[in-house]
């Protein structure tokens, strides 16, 4: 039985590009098994991400592949979605998921803070993790409409849905996280009719002790990823 304490979960750099065919074929894999959307990226795309800084990957005992995520930013930086999210088959179901995702989101905020945070999914478990990080179910139309992100939809299997939709909506479910919200929230303002309610990071942030007055850090939900 694989053990989270055995995997660590970092940003992923140069010395990383070794396991980029492991992603693309985990990803592929996984493509298959279920028999819907997860778009394969090439070489190249992947390369980049981890090259820039934009990479979160697992490896266990800092040498197996494990799991896989990136970021990037759409619509000039006012977006920024987190795609790619694998996790390989002998290493679900412990919680790795849920730690690349949050490495994930704590990076997209420290690099792109202003940005609306987003990701499709059809999965279950991602909605659960991107519902724990503070993200809402949304329409398409609340999404990014910069045409280089739905292009990466192409290698779907279901793409044909989303040009018969006019990009309107497709199998996928697309949830956001606005930063603006912490503000509205904060400010006690109602948000668009949604109720105001603490998510599972605002409620743990609570729980821990205050130090160095990093107040508006731990009320973003950074600081509890911040060195992890
Ligand atoms: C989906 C996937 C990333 C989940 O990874 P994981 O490491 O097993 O997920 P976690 O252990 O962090 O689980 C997170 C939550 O989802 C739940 N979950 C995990 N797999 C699930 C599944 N197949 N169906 C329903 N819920 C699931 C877990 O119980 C947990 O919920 P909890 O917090 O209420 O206990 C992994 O199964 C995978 O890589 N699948 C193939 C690729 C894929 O579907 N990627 C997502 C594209 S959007």
């Amino acid at each position: 039985m694989k053990e989270l304490k055995n995997i660590q979960v970092m940003v992923a750099t140069e010395e990383h590009l070794k396991y980029v065919d492991q992603v693309n074929d985990a990803i592929d894999i996984a493509s298959k098994e279920r028999g819907t959307g997860i778009a394969r990226r090439t070489y190249e795309y992947i390369a980049d991400k981890m090259l820039q800084g934009k990479a979160i990957i697992a490896l266990e005992n800092s040498n197996t592949f494990a799991g896989f995520c990136y970021i990037e930013t759409w619509g000039a930086k006012s977006f920024v979605a987190n795609s790619g999210l694998i996790v390989g088959k002998d290493y679900r179901g412990i919680g790795l998921a849920t730690e690349i995702k949050r490495k994930a989101f704590a990076l997209s905020r420290q690099k792109f803070p202003e940005a609306k945070i987003f990701g499709l999914t059809t999965g279950l478990a991602v909605m659960k993790i991107n519902h724990e990080l503070g993200y809402r179910p949304v329409t398409f139309s609340e999404l990014t409409d910069d045409e280089e992100f739905w292009k990466g939809c192409q290698s779907c299997v279901n793409y044909d849905i989303l040009v018969r939709t006019g990009k309107s909506k497709c199998l996928c479910t697309g949830m956001l996280f606005d930063p603006a919200w912490e503000k509205e929230k904060k400010e006690g303002k109602k948000q668009n009719g949604w109720a105001i309610k603490d998510t599972l990071l605002d409620i743990i942030n609570k729980l821990k002790p205050a130090k160095n007055n990093s107040q508006s850090k731990k009320a973003s939900g950074f600081s509890l990823f911040k060195g992890k």
